[in-house]
């Protein structure tokens, strides 16, 4: 049994354990919906009065056995079914390596809260996605941003940034996702997570991690960064600098995920999966492993923007890609309590499709370097909408009320399979990004749907795509970059 979660081994709650929470996790007031969550990375747990009880009193210093007898006495009930009930709830959040043996001076001490106006936002954003700079030193041929890269004179200030992050958690954001180009590119990261630690958003800094320096994260820590997501192109070098187009990335992504523990600091290893990295899955997981981190994302890539541009060269076939989902099963088992998967399946391969950022309009807002408010990262890719700016408009405006946010959200604007399909609640329909770039039409059936009248050759298209040698890549270039 280890006693900390800072090695590869399960960490077992039992009587005698004195658990308390990772620098990474926390209670969060969740005021704009009248609740307490637990906020941890890429993730806000829900809580009920009787969870959040117990997690009120975890301190690292209470054993679980002197909780339960506390608790039972409280509530006048059994203590055996209080410490099944205590010891299920911890073990659960332990394995998803959210908690640690004893008392961690890191810890924030007291539970974290947005402030609100006054009024109550229950649909709202959970999550921000900003995208602070298209400037970045890597090449990836996958990038998500567009193929029409925002110039850094249109990028917003940090104060400008302030305001958008200010709106944000006052209608209900809990999450923000620092994203880019690359985030650390911008000379005044450390101003602008300050302003969103002010607010109370959990933060989330998206990085190639190669511009980073050991100081630097150090006062990232200090300012509260919550939690760092580092991308990994391959873990053998020479592919690693082939993919990402910059020579030695993978020993600075190394370094900085050590640094990230040293501080505490929350550690996602992020993986997109392609016919160029595919034969690496179990050397990446074991990296993931080695540097310790809480989470893995391996996500086969989505092929729209710079991905479609470069589909030939990074669709694998069938074959290979039901490996990978045999490889990850696999690590799951073996991992418990170790590593925590994210796994994104390809979508020419599956049956149905994914709810794709959470269903449009529903959970996300990405803002782009210069202030546009999209639905989805693609989102500019579809005809026809016109976005807002969040220099012009209030959040909640461009929200509730954005021709662009409206446009695909809910069920009304479906067409059928989706219309009477039992499922158009649960995935909304799949990716409209992706259904106009196969289909030219972003009110049709994903193509990933075997419903779909174009799943068929849109399966087809990547067999045959796959089996062909690969193309040299179409990089993904910035030129000009140099830190604002
Ligand atoms: Fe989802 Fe539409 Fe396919 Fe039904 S028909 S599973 S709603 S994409
Ligand atoms: Fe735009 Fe999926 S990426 S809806």
């Amino acid at each position: 049994m280890r006693m900390s979660n800072n090695s590869s081994t399960r960490y077992e709650i039992t009587l005698l354990s004195r658990p308390g929470f990772t620098r990474y996790t926390r209670l969060h007031e969740d005021c704009a919906r009248n609740r307490f969550v637990l906020l941890a990375p890429e993730r806000a747990y829900e809580l009920d009065p009787i969870s959040l009880e117990v997690l009120q009193n975890i301190d690292g210093l209470t054993t679980i056995n002197n909780l339960c007898q506390k608790l039972s006495e409280k509530f006048t009930a059994p203590l055996e079914i209080i410490t099944r009930d205590v010891l299920n709830l911890l073990q659960g959040l332990s394995d998803k390596r959210l908690l640690q043996e004893g008392h961690n001076h890191l810890t924030k001490k007291t539970a974290s809260g947005t402030k609100r106006d006054g009024a109550s936002y229950v649909s709202a954003p959970t999550g921000l996605l900003a995208e602070l700079t298209h400037r970045c030193p890597l090449q990836c041929p996958y990038c998500s941003n567009p193929l029409e890269l925002e110039r850094s004179n249109n990028e917003m200030s940090a104060t400008e940034w302030a305001e958008t992050f200010k709106q944000a958690a006052s209608i209900g954001a809990l999450q923000l996702h620092l994203s880019g180009g690359e985030p650390t590119a911008r000379r005044d990261l450390e101003d602008i997570l300050g302003y969103a630690v002010e607010v109370g958003l959990y933060t989330n800094l998206i990085t190639s991690a190669v511009l980073l320096t050991k100081d630097q994260l150090s006062r990232l820590a200090d300012i509260g960064l919550d939690h760092i997501q580092i991308s990994i192109q391959d873990v053998v070098e020479e592919n690693s600098d082939l993919i990402s187009g910059y020579k030695g990335a993978l020993a600075k992504k190394y370094a900085v995920a050590n640094w990230a523990r040293e501080l505490g600091i929350g550690l996602t290893i992020n993986a997109p999966m392609h016919r160029q990295n595919i034969m690496n899955l179990e050397k990446i997981i074991d990296f993931a492993v080695e540097v310790d981190a809480q989470r893995i994302e391996i996500a086969h890539i989505q092929y729209y923007a710079w991905a479609q541009k470069n589909r030939a060269a990074l669709i694998p076939t069938h074959e290979i890609f039901l490996e990978t989902v045999n490889i990850v099963e696999a690590a799951k088992q073996r991992l418990i309590g170790v590593l925590n998967f994210d796994f994104v399946i390809h979508d020419h391969y599956a049956s149905r499709p994914k709810k794709c950022t959470g269903g449009w309009g529903q959970s996300i807002i990405v803002v782009t370097p210069s202030g546009t408010a999209l639905p989805c990262h693609a989102a500019q890719t579809l005809p026809g909408l016109k976005f807002d700016n969040v220099k012009d408009q209030h959040l909640l405006k461009i929200w509730e009320t954005s021709p662009a946010f409206n446009a695909y959200r809910g069920l009304d604007w479906m067409k059928e399979p989706c219309r009477s399909c039992d499922r158009r609640e649960i995935d909304y329909g799949g990716c409209r990004c992706q259904a106009y770039a196969f289909s030219q039409d972003p009110a049709a059936t994903d193509p990933a749907c075997a419903l779909s009248v174009d799943h068929a050759s849109f399966a087809a298209l990547a067999e045959q795509e796959a089996h062909a040698p690969a193309p040299a890549f179409v990089y993904r270039r910035y030129d000009g970059l140099s830190k604002k």
